[in-house]
């Protein structure tokens, strides 16, 4: 009787289970769509700065943008002694007067085919981006990538370097460039927004 009593509710509770609509696969989660692989689209402030002026307006657009940043370190440090521009050969004057100079840089960028847009942050020597800059843009593959020049300086303004870099970045977009740390946070939100990155 006891044994009876046992199958009789066995079967009682599949039928209400199966009655309820109790089968695993219908009560599993949503199933996931799955997602078409994400284009590169990530923003990376490459910055170089010898005395920490360029580093912190590079921060400044890193975090305006929650950019990844990467510091460009030459291979072999600059001295005082090198980036005195009133001894005519400083090694800075030299390869600024050399067209062809590309001072080496001590480590790549991992993976940068991650990046869609390289904001690119140097002082200016001698008028224009200094050499290791052009080091950089020369080292990777940056066709389709959109390439935004900033700048610190005493005074001289960012067009020669943005007119050198339009030569070099073969395939990118090179935007307009812009001159940081005279102006406002907000001037500089402002303008960053206004490239619509
Ligand atoms: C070799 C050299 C050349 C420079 N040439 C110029 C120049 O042509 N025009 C200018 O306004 N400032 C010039 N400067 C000043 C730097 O652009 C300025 O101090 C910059 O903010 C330094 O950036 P950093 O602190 O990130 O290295 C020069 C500095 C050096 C070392």
């Amino acid at each position: 009787m006891k044994k009876l009593s046992i199958i009789f509710l066995s079967a009682l509770t599949m039928i209400l289970f199966t009655a309820c609509g109790g089968s695993a696969e219908k009560t599993s989660a949503p199933e996931k769509t799955s997602e078409p692989e994400k284009p590169a689209d990530k923003i990376l402030v490459a910055y170089f700065s010898c005395t920490g002026h360029t580093k912190t307006a590079a921060m400044e657009v890193a975090e305006l943008l929650k950019a990844e940043t990467f510091e460009i370190v030459p291979a072999q440090a600059y001295t005082p002694a090198d980036l005195d521009y009133n001894i005519e050969d400083c090694r800075a004057n030299l390869e600024q007067k050399d067209s062809a100079a590309r001072p080496a840089i001590k480590s790549k960028l991992e993976n940068p085919s991650q990046y869609k847009t390289i904001v690119l942050a140097f002082p200016i020597w001698w008028g224009a981006e200094p050499r290791i800059i052009d080091t950089f843009v020369e080292s990777y593959d940056l066709a389709g990538k959109t390439i935004v020049p900033v700048c610190t300086s005493g005074g001289s303004d960012i067009q020669a370097s943005v007119n050198n870099l339009r030569e070099l970045c073969k395939g990118a977009t090179v935007t307009g460039g812009k001159r940081l740390g005279i102006t406002s946070k907000d001037d500089v939100k402002a303008w960053l927004d206004s490239l619509k990155l």
